[in-house]
């Protein structure tokens, strides 16, 4: 008997046809997204048949085996032995000297695949890329083109943004947006977590923020301003034990999760629960059209501030001028930052009305007694010295675009929203900045001009945020280096379900993974790769906005 002519061991090093199985296999196309930097496609197929073996670096992260089985055995029914036990082999090795962020090489012969980084993540994003590698579904056997890919990413902030206070989302679909996520190479989640309408984080010290303003009387129907409301209680937080397993498992993808606790606008959740918050605790939270009954019925007995109920920008802010409004906020990132371990914190500072502080005696004090000449430097003295406190605990701010008026804070990042322009001006003023502009980043727009559900309208499709490029025009080799990603916004107030979120949200997010991770444009290539990503999209179980919809 021939095939017994060879010792076990030498005919998996030499090759997995030859020994095992010779029923010829073809190989799976290559359609990676993000696009890799080069990829050299080989002669030859390596063929993997019901088990695999792995061989990782003995002193590496239990999770990143943990990961690496779990996603063989589920999503493509593959036993997992250690060493080099099975027919095919998957190896992993760290190496000193790559260069690029995160780099990494993936070289897949006949008789095995081995992903080589510098470090644990790039041996996560190598790995991403082998499992692009192989069809989307089940089979027998499974054939992986030979190739040499070598990969690093264009910029370090890649981006996804959640709105959690708009609609809620509990911890299966967190943890599966942040699955999304890796398998596209994101590297951040920014984690909406306070809003008009919902504060979504449980702090111990304000148990109210929770107890009351995690939840609202009802929910305006339709579009803005709505045909009505559906007076029905709506809400939810996470407690710090969530928080901290949702840290744990995006940790485990290594993803860093971002958060934010909006100021010293969008504090209406904030300000039912401590109405002192406000520069005028005795005034009733203004809710123009389609009020809940609830929210009537709660007023008429006193409690005049309630959670918002419908959406858009609101005049009820944190008050600049009274110190317990700073003590309170401190307290609240206190506790923030201690629970995530992220460098960075996002405290918001979007679309703050300047009504109330016009008018408060508290404020216009603080104003005099600062020198401040206008409402603005008044925000920027807010935002400067929540700045100031979260730096003492090792943090550096995140911010929107509005925090440049007035004056920027010392050290703070900003995230221009507004354009452009925001990232432009923090990058010339050496700050560092994110793109996220309205033109191309925000996945809560429709993506075809014939959206037939209700969204909060405009219109950004596939191409335009495939054909986006971070950097700004204009600025210097020097200045663009300040320009550290972008991210794509998702805002929640017409995304009820998660199969809401999902249809928004892919495949645009695809394109977006691309635009961040890669310095290449082909659009007519990405739209070929589609067709494969869709079928992951069914692996995944995402329900992506239909293909043939796209326009
Ligand atoms: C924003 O969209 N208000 C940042
Ligand atoms: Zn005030």
């Amino acid at each position: 008997m021939k095939r017994f002519l060879f010792p076990l061991s030498f005919c998996i090093s030499i090759s997995i046809l030859s020994c095992s199985d010779s029923t010829p296999v073809t190989p799976e196309p290559i359609n990676i997204i993000p696009e890799p930097v080069s990829v050299q496609a080989q002669e030859g197929v390596l063929k993997i048949k019901k088990s695999i073996s792995i061989s990782l670096p003995e002193d590496i992260s239990s999770h990143l085996n943990a990961y690496v089985n779990e996603v063989l055995s589920k999503s493509y029914g593959l036993s997992t032995t250690k060493g080099s036990t099975a027919s095919a082999q998957l190896q992993f090795e760290l190496k000193e000297g790559m260069t690029g962020i995160t780099p990494y090489e993936l070289v897949i012969s006949d008789q095995a695949a081995k992903i080589i980084a510098g470090e644990e993540k790039g041996l996560f994003y190598g790995f991403q890329t082998f499992l692009q590698l192989f069809p989307a579904e089940k089979r027998d056997v499974y054939g992986l083109p030979a190739v040499n890919i070598q990969d690093h990413a264009q910029f370090e902030y890649r981006g996804l943004h959640l709105d959690v206070s708009r609609h809620f989302f509990g911890l299966d679909f967190i943890k599966k947006y942040i699955d999304l996520l890796a398998y596209h190479k994101f590297s951040k989640f920014h984690w909406h977590l306070t809003d008009d309408q919902g504060w979504r984080i449980e702090i111990k010290k304000y148990p109210e923020l929770t107890d009351t303003g995690a939840y609202r009387n009802g929910t305006v129907i339709g579009r803005y301003p709505g045909t009505g409301n559906d007076n029905t209680r709506y809400g939810g937080y996470y407690t710090h034990e969530q928080v901290k397993e949702v840290l744990a498992y995006a940790a485990s993808r290594y993803i860093e999760v971002i958060p934010e606790i909006e100021l010293p606008g969008h504090a209406s959740a904030a300000i039912a629960a401590y109405p002192e918050l406000s520069c005028f605790p005795q005034q009733p939270t203004v809710i123009e059209q389609n009020m809940s009954e609830g929210s009537r019925q709660q007023q008429a007995a006193g409690r005049i501030k309630v959670v918002q109920e419908t959406w858009g920008v609101f005049d009820d802010v944190f008050c600049a001028g009274k110190e317990s409004t700073f003590e309170f906020l401190e307290n609240v990132l206190a506790e923030v930052a201690e629970l995530f371990p992220s460098k960075y914190l996002h405290i918001g500072g979007d679309e703050c009305p300047k009504t109330h502080w016009k008018k408060c005696a508290a404020c216009q004090k603080r104003m005099k007694e600062n020198g401040l000449k206008d409402e603005h430097e008044l925000q920027s003295y807010f935002v400067t010295r929540i700045e100031k406190f979260l730096n003492q605990k090792g943090k550096t701010i995140i911010g929107w675009d509005e925090i440049l008026e007035g004056g920027l804070a010392p050290n703070a990042i900003v995230m221009s929203w507004r354009g452009q322009e925001g990232g432009r001006a923090a990058a010339r003023m050496q700050h560092f900045a994110i793109m996220t502009p309205t033109s191309h980043s925000y996945l809560d727009y429709n993506q075809t001009e014939k959206e037939d559900s209700v969204t909060i309208g405009g219109f950004i499709s596939l191409e335009k945020v495939y054909n986006y490029i971070p950097v700004p025009d204009s600025l210097s080799e020097a200045q663009a280096k300040f320009i550290m990603g972008g991210q794509g916004n998702v805002w929640t107030e017409y995304m009820h379900y998660p199969s809401k979120v999902e249809y928004m949200v892919y495949p645009r997010a695809t394109a977006l993974s691309e635009v961040l991770w890669s310095t290449k444009k082909d659009y007519k290539r990405f739209l070929e790769k589609m067709n494969t990503q869709y079928k992951r999209y069914g692996l995944w179980s995402v329900n992506a906005f239909p293909a043939q919809k796209l326009n």
